[in-house]
């Protein structure tokens, strides 16, 4: 208890300061709740704007993908690496140390494998479950143009509102149908559904040709989808050009658990994503690390 009669009557209020109202530094996320927005700051860096996501949520529909199998010794090593890491409740209770201090985005859409129709997918996580396990966004599978495509729409909507509530982020992933062209009018259609259905920010694919207008229609943050493995140097490149084009950063699996050196080339992806480093120099340091990791 502070003693009252030691208290100081000199105080400072400062008058001549007014008091500081800064924006939010991400795209479209300037009126969301304090809550919402200490998440999405924990998930992308207040100094570069950007996320390096780690996604290894892959065995939520396809078992134990080449580079997954044990997440103990392949994946655990690279997250000091990454911003946050993209998962399922299984793999983060069984396998995550709760003392990380990495944001987590936790995949809550499931209920599909690759033996039946992706699409047909419902929400398969509580809310309560995000709370309990304090994640900083939930990801929702979208299937634009898919089977059941209204079906993956109200999985998404129905996040937004419940995350809303208790002040958790919805990150919408498009997810592109075998019969779907993966082009940029497809990819401008589908993310711009998901901003416009509340989505807070969305991971989509890069594409060749006019992907800085699917980033420019799109009112919230899109981070780049990461896809099948290539060569290291192309990946590097993809994400290079998705970050100049207007992405958010990444969210990338196979490209980097899947690289020759996965520990090496998600400090590659880092440099390009946080620093703005260029493919060639990105790849210079993939090589030295790699060989410093193999002769260590
Ligand atoms: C797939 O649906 C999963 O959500 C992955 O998180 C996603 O595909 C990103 O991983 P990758 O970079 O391997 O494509």
């Amino acid at each position: 208890m502070p003693d009252v009669e030691e208290m100081k009557e000199a105080k400072n209020y400062h008058m001549d300061i007014p008091q500081k109202t800064d924006g939010f530094f991400l795209k479209g996320s300037n009126a969301l709740d304090w809550g919402m927005k200490n998440r999405l700051a924990r998930i992308f860096n207040p100094e570069s704007g950007r996320t390096v996501m780690l996604a290894i949520d892959h065995g939520y529909f396809q078992g134990p993908t080449t580079g997954l199998e044990r997440i103990d010794i392949n994946i655990l090593p690279l997250v000091p690496y990454a911003d946050t890491l993209m998962l399922t409740r299984g793999i983060l209770r069984s396998i995550v140390p709760a003392s990380t201090n990495k944001s987590i985005v936790l995949r809550v859409s499931g209920g599909t494998s690759i033996l039946s129709e992706l699409s047909n997918e419902e929400i398969a996580v509580d809310i309560e479950e995000s709370v309990r396990l304090n994640v900083c966004a939930m990801a929702v599978q979208v299937f634009i143009g898919g089977e059941k495509e209204k079906q993956s729409i109200i999985n998404m909507t129905r996040m937004v509102d419940l995350g809303t509530r208790y002040g958790i982020p919805t990150l919408a992933v498009t997810a592109v149908g075998k019969d779907m062209a993966r082009d940029a009018r497809y990819f401008r259609l589908a993310c711009r559904i998901c901003a416009e259905l509340g989505a807070h920010y969305i991971k989509t694919y890069y594409v060749e040709k006019d992907f800085e207008t699917v980033t420019a229609s799109c009112p919230v943050p899109i981070v780049m989808a990461g896809g099948k493995k290539i060569p290291e140097f192309d990946a590097l490149k993809m994400a290079y050009n998705a970050v100049q084009q207007g992405a958010s950063g990444v969210d990338m699996g196979r490209n980097i658990f899947q690289s020759e050196s996965p520990i090496a080339m998600i400090q590659a992806v880092g440099a390009v994503v946080h620093h703005n480093e260029t493919p060639e120099k990105a790849f210079d340091l993939y090589n030295t690390l790699k060989n410093e990791t193999s002769t260590s």
